[in-house]
């Protein structure tokens, strides 16, 4: 059989996608529909080379944790026992990976898990438990960084299982990300100055407090240049249902295809954000920034200089002094911590080879 790829949320789409082009047709697009808005999800499978698709996953989107996992487990057992892959290969700590790990598992499929040993040690995060419990599942565990390999095997992982591959990030960000002459056709589509802050907002713990959010979008507005802020469905839903209010110097933007937010981060001059992605991509675009959480399961970005932790009203202080010249000069001579660009080959190889993997350990 195939490789399976599962995938069902933006940063999944960004991050397979290398994993997919690697297997060749040696891979099987999986994909859930965990996020069903077409503008959440289409141009980002267009910018990764994801298209055309085959048909979703029916139905999973939506609704309370519970209902979301149990049908993405029912319905990729489904999918999985008419089409026997013979490696399932989830990513991150989504709903979808939970799923996917789960499934292929409960049917004796080697479970191969990109990006793995991650920890916030915050278990109120539904994706700490994600993570927990797709370490417990999987058969092969493909760590971005020596500090993963060490969280899973300080979590009774099985050392044969742990592998250090790098993130496929590295292999995304390297392959799309735009020229100049182009980026700065992108800004100007989208109506966005070059030289400003780029933003994202979408974990739970900023879009369900309103205080906390209204906090972070006044914050926003205080950094004194224009910001550009593409925002999750989940943001603009709470936006309007708190009623907060968007600072002038905000603009509010749909949801861009990766190229364009690669175009949006290369011609920023601070990005901030609560995305894992985006503390990723900054360090191989090398751009300061302001994570906008209590805790982080990327420290590396951090150790390197790349970003800072913020409660939302910190913000204005850590933004100067991520632009101080000595945290630029930082930033501009250190090494991502995420790998050298060969983490897909190295995941496609594992998994063309679960079964024999899954043997060993
Ligand atoms: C999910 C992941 C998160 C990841 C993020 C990437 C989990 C637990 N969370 O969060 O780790 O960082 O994707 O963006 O898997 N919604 C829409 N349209 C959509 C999808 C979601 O409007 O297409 C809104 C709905 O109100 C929905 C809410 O967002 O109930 C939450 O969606 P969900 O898929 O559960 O999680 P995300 O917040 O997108
Ligand atoms: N991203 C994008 N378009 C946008 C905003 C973000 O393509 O409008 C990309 C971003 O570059 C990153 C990924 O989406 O790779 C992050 O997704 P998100 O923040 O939703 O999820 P997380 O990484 O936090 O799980």
């Amino acid at each position: 059989g195939k490789v399976a790829v599962v995938f069902g949320t933006r940063p999944e789409i960004i991050k397979q996608a290398p994993v997919l082009h690697a297997l060749g047709a040696d891979g099987a697009r999986v994909f859930t529909g965990q996020h069903y808005d077409p503008e959440l999800t289409d141009a980002v499978l267009r910018s990764c080379g994801l298209e055309p698709l085959a048909r979703a996953v029916e139905g999973v989107g939506g609704g309370t944790r519970a209902q979301q996992v149990a049908r993405m487990v029912d319905r990729l057992a489904d999918r999985f026992t008419r089409q026997r892959p013979r490696a399932v290969v989830v990513q991150g700590d989504t709903n979808t990976a939970n799923a996917g790990a789960q499934a292929g598992h409960y049917l004796g499929i080697p479970v191969v898990h990109v990006e793995a040993g991650l920890r916030s040690h915050d278990r109120s995060m539904p994706e700490e438990t994600n993570r927990l419990l797709i370490s417990a599942l999987a058969d092969v565990h493909c760590a971005a960084t020596p500090e993963n390999a060490r969280n899973l095997l300080d979590g009774a992982v099985p050392a044969g299982s742990v592998f250090v591959t790098g993130n496929p990030v590295v292999e995304a960000v390297t392959a799309l990300c735009p020229s100049e002459e182009e980026t700065a056709r992108l800004l100007a589509e989208h109506g966005v100055a070059p030289g400003g802050v780029v933003a994202t907002v979408h974990r739970p713990e900023n879009t369900d407090d309103p205080a906390r959010l209204g906090v972070l979008l006044d914050g926003l507005g205080r950094l004194g240049v224009p910001v550009a802020l593409p925002l999750h469905p989940r943001t603009r839903k709470a936006l309007a249902a708190w009623g907060v209010a968007v600072p002038a110097a905000v603009r509010v933007l749909p949801p861009v295809d990766y190229r364009t937010f690669l175009a949006f981060t290369r011609s920023a001059h601070l990005l901030v954000s609560d995305s894992g992605g985006v503390q990723e991509e900054v360090t191989v675009l090398r751009k300061p920034l302001v994570v906008v959480r209590t805790s982080t399961e990327r420290p590396e970005s951090v150790a390197a200089g790349f970003s800072v932790l913020s409660e939302p009203a910190d913000l204005v202080e850590h933004a100067e002094r991520m632009l101080s010249a000595e945290s630029l000069a930082r930033i501009a001579a250190a090494p991502s911590p995420y790998g050298d660009g060969l983490a897909a080959q190295r995941i496609a190889t594992l998994a063309r080879d679960g079964a024999v993997v899954l043997q060993q350990v």
